[in-house]
């Protein structure tokens, strides 16, 4: 075993949600390891900044301008690439909402967005695996908030809890091509989403986190973008149907 386990030189690698926060970081990472990245994202100026990122580096990137719950769009954009092999899944919404004032228009729009469109993202990178046999690698995005559960969170930790299902059964059904499907669920991560709560609100849950943590901080972009680094490349070459958790250490917050 050598470092080359981790090089992506000749890869393709196809990163939603690669507009900011985890999935630019992502992005960025997989391109420096030697990919060319497709970048998906419905932002279509933070995919500029992105492509931009990447080849100030001296690395190779495509933007795809679409939202992840168009099907017919996701699936146009992942047939540009000429070969599949690695899809990092990344993009979602946040929402929090008590389970007695949840709206089912609430419900379906994170459902949507943080399963179908992770759902409809690995079944196209894993038909495209599956018709030019590529042993490749699928990378979804669940969240702690699968273990952890807490207030606020039924909508949005049932879409993750539904993309660890997907991923454990996906990973079951397509091993034996070699195809390996793994998800991260990060801890408290600073980045455009958690930076959307107001002020007090996010200094309170950072220090909470931050205590709970046997690291003693809040994880950054980089932290979860390492991790869907060594899923895509050959380091964990005997890993699948896992759930690894960048999260500081913290185990059951709530
Ligand atoms: N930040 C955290 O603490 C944290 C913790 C656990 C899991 N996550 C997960 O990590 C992923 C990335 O989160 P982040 O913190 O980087 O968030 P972010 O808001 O900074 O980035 C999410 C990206 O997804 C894109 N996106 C959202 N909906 C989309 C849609 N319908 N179509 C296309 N693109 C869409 C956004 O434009 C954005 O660029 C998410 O799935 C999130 O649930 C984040």
């Amino acid at each position: 075993m050598s470092l080359t386990a981790y090089d992506l030189t000749g890869r393709t690698a196809f990163v939603t949600g690669a507009a900011g926060g985890i999935g630019r970081a992502s992005a960025v990472l997989l391109a420096e390891a030697g990919a060319t990245v497709h970048c998906a994202d419905r932002d279509a100026d933070g995919l500029r900044g992105t492509a931009e990122l990447i080849e100030k580096r001296g690395g190779t990137a495509r933007t795809h301008a679409l939202d992840v719950t168009d099907r017919a769009a996701l699936a146009g954009a992942v047939r540009t690439c000429e070969r599949l092999d690695v899809m990092a899944a990344i993009a979602g919404i946040m929402h929090s909402s008590p389970v007695l004032e949840t709206r089912d228009e609430d419900l379906d729009r994170v459902l949507d967005v943080n399963f179908k469109g992770v759902l409809y993202a690995c079944q196209e990178a894993a038909r495209q695996m599956l018709a030019r046999e590529v042993r490749g690698s699928i990378v979804t995005m669940a969240s702690g908030a699968v273990d952890t559960g807490g207030p606020g969170l039924l909508c949005y930790g049932a879409a993750k809890a539904a993309v660890v299902q997907l991923t454990k059964t996906l990973a079951a059904e397509v091993g034996r091509h070699g195809i390996r499907v793994n998800a991260i669920a990060p801890g408290w991560i600073r980045t455009p989403m958690t930076e959307r709560h107001d002020q007090r609100a996010q200094a309170h849950t950072e220090g909470m986190m931050a205590r709970m943590a046997p690291l003693g901080r809040v994880g950054e972009p980089d932290d979860v973008a390492h991790a869907v680094l060594y899923l895509a490349s050959d380091a964990s070459a005997f890993t699948t149907g896992q759930i690894l958790r960048p999260n500081g250490g913290v185990a059951m917050p709530w």
